[in-house]
């Protein structure tokens, strides 16, 4: 990572008619590094990418970027079905990057489909398409919605290695997901999105203690996190199902992700904090 600010964004906010869903974000991207955002269903990660991506233009604050271009995968990749993946790629893509992606797409297990229409593609297989479009272009800024969605371990594995080159070239990478396994090994910096703002979460303070409310998505990750995190559960909440109640010191998030993603549990649903705790910034 180096000093060089690829993007910096000030006091954003965003409202759909009377839901003020972004309510002042703050975020700088250098170049050379991973920012992880995760936060609860409809907390507005995705408005925040379309914002950067320049898809949605009506919001209130400061957004600069510095980067060459940016390129982005935000929510579900449609393409034109009777195509095959790599006349998709050449439709989609100038000519120079068009071989960059077809290589992409090979590594990443899709070789076999690579003349077969998109139509009879898996959902993880368009997954890997558009994640391959998205990479081949050369851009500075990479902005990444769920890029794990519907794809298998092993490919999982080759794209955190392509996010890290990607790091290595001096990129920066925005990542939104709920899917926190490995998560440490790409991103330098974790944020949680919650009632509109970003809260930072790699530091820690011995002294200051914060509650975190964990909803997971199934009963088995429940009851092994339960386990795991015996020592720090301040209740099975059972009112709220598959969720628990943890107390540690405060802008533990990260390492609370880090221990559950060790164990494979990696489906989270829901992180909340209470706001005394986190800085926003
Ligand atoms: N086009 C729209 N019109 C009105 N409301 C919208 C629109 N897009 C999003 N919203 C609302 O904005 C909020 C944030 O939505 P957003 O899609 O950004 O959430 P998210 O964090 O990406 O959720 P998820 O984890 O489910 O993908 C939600 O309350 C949603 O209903
Ligand atoms: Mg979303």
């Amino acid at each position: 990572m180096n000093d060089q600010i690829l993007l910096s964004m000030n006091n954003i906010f965003k409202s759909y008619s009377k839901n003020d869903v972004l309510r002042g974000i703050s975020l700088i991207l250098n170049a050379g590094e991973c920012v992880g955002i995760v936060g609860k269903n409809g907390s507005g990660k995705t408005t925040l990418l379309r914002i950067i991506s320049g898809l949605l233009l009506h919001f209130f604050g400061c957004l600069k970027t510095y980067g060459n271009i940016i390129s982005a995968l935000i929510e579900t990749p449609t393409f034109i079905n009777e195509f095959t993946g790599r006349e998709n790629i050449k439709y989609l893509l100038d000519k120079k990057h068009q071989s960059r992606a077809i290589e992409m797409l090979k590594s990443l297990d899709v070789n076999e489909y690579l003349d077969k229409p998109t139509r009879a593609y898996s959902q993880g297989m368009r997954q890997k398409l558009a994640l391959s479009i998205v990479f081949a272009r050369n851009a500075d800024i990479i902005l990444l919605d769920e890029p794990f969605n519907s794809v298998d371990i092993q490919s999982s594995n080759r794209i955190i290695e392509i996010l890290n080159n990607y790091k290595n070239q001096n990129k920066g990478i925005i990542v939104v997901t709920h899917n926190i396994s490995k998560i440490d090994t790409y991103c330098d910096k974790i944020l949680l999105l919650e009632d509109g703002i970003l809260k930072i979460s790699n530091k820690t303070n011995d002294f200051d203690q914060q509650k975190y409310q964990i909803g997971f998505l199934s009963n088995n990750d429940f009851l092994l996190a339960q386990s795991l995190l015996s020592g720090y559960t301040l209740n099975a909440d059972k009112t709220a199902e598959n969720t628990l109640i943890v107390t540690f010191p405060k802008g533990s998030l990260s390492i609370i992700l880090k221990k559950l993603s060790n164990c494979n549990i990696t489906n989270i649903i829901e992180i909340k904090t209470d706001l005394t705790g986190e800085k926003n910034v």
